[in-house]
């Protein structure tokens, strides 16, 4: 009779193959669990390089966010430089890296059509409503992103909430109605405070509004649209994003703007 002694070493190798199976899949799973966050950055923004190579045609004019997410875009772009007719930029640090790469740079007065806006968020909600103006260029973004056809969104996980507000809502003013402004912003609920030592590429002040909790994102962003001295606010939700791409540890996700 054949002793176990003769199937042991079969027995040893197959859970020897299974232990080392299971260490690989241990080491997976823990290099994604400890993404750091440039690493989904950079992951969403080649995501989003991804869409834009398939999806605008040769010789296109894109336009550019601003902010570390979208500097990780600037070099994935820079890729497929000779495959575009350039870009149009949300702020002066994103002209000068698009230039630093060789891309050109076009005035949005030049241009007759952009295909695509691709930019990141501090916040965004399940309706691809979003807070901007982290980085202070919230106007020139809302602006390039009313000229593009489709607005691409490209945040890391953290940035998606429920309801935005929990991030300071930035609001660009004339110098000359801070004050005036930061009471009419008390009404809101909030807690205005400006922004220590900076000035937006347009020459104004910041003021972040703390502790507000935005439940419907467009009408505050109407409302705070008429109040007199605001330049622009940080809310993107009349024109929130058509596509998000949201990158986790996993995956990179896309998610649609739910129809109205
Ligand atoms: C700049 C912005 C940025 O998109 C926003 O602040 C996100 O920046 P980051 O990608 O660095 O987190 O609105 O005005």
């Amino acid at each position: 009779m054949r002793g176990d002694g003769e199937r042991q070493p079969i027995k040893f190798w197959t859970a020897v193959s299974a232990a080392f199976a299971r260490k690989v899949e241990f080491d997976i799973a823990y290099e994604k669990a400890s993404m750091t966050q440039d690493q989904l950055k950079q992951a969403v923004a080649r995501a989003a390089l991804d869409y834009v190579a398939a999806s605008v045609p040769t010789g296109a004019i894109v336009g550019v966010g601003t902010g570390s997410t979208a500097n990780f875009f600037i070099d994935e772009l820079a890729t497929i430089k000779h495959r575009l007719g350039g870009a149009v930029a949300s702020s002066a640090a994103t002209q000068r890296r698009l230039e630093g790469h060789g891309i050109r740079v076009f005035d949005l007065n030049d241009v007759d059509r952009l295909p695509v806006y691709v930019d990141g968020a501090d916040e965004i909600d399940h309706g691809l409503s979003m807070i901007k103006g982290g980085g202070g260029a919230l106007t020139r973004e809302k602006i390039v992103a009313a000229a593009a056809d489709i607005f691409v969104c490209i945040c890391d996980q953290s940035k998606r909430v429920r309801t935005m507000g929990r991030f300071p809502l930035p609001i660009e003013v004339i110098p000359m109605a801070r004050a005036r402004v930061a009471r009419e912003l008390a009404r809101f609920g909030g807690e205005p405070r400006l922004r220590e030592g900076f000035v937006t590429d347009n020459g104004n002040l910041i003021l972040d509004v703390h502790g507000l909790s935005i439940t419907d994102p467009a009408a505050l962003e109407s409302e705070l649209d008429h109040v007199v001295g605001i330049v622009t606010n940080g809310l993107f939700a009349r024109r929130g994003a058509d596509l998000l791409l949201l990158a986790d540890p996993a995956c990179v996700e896309t998610f649609k703007r739910p129809a109205v």
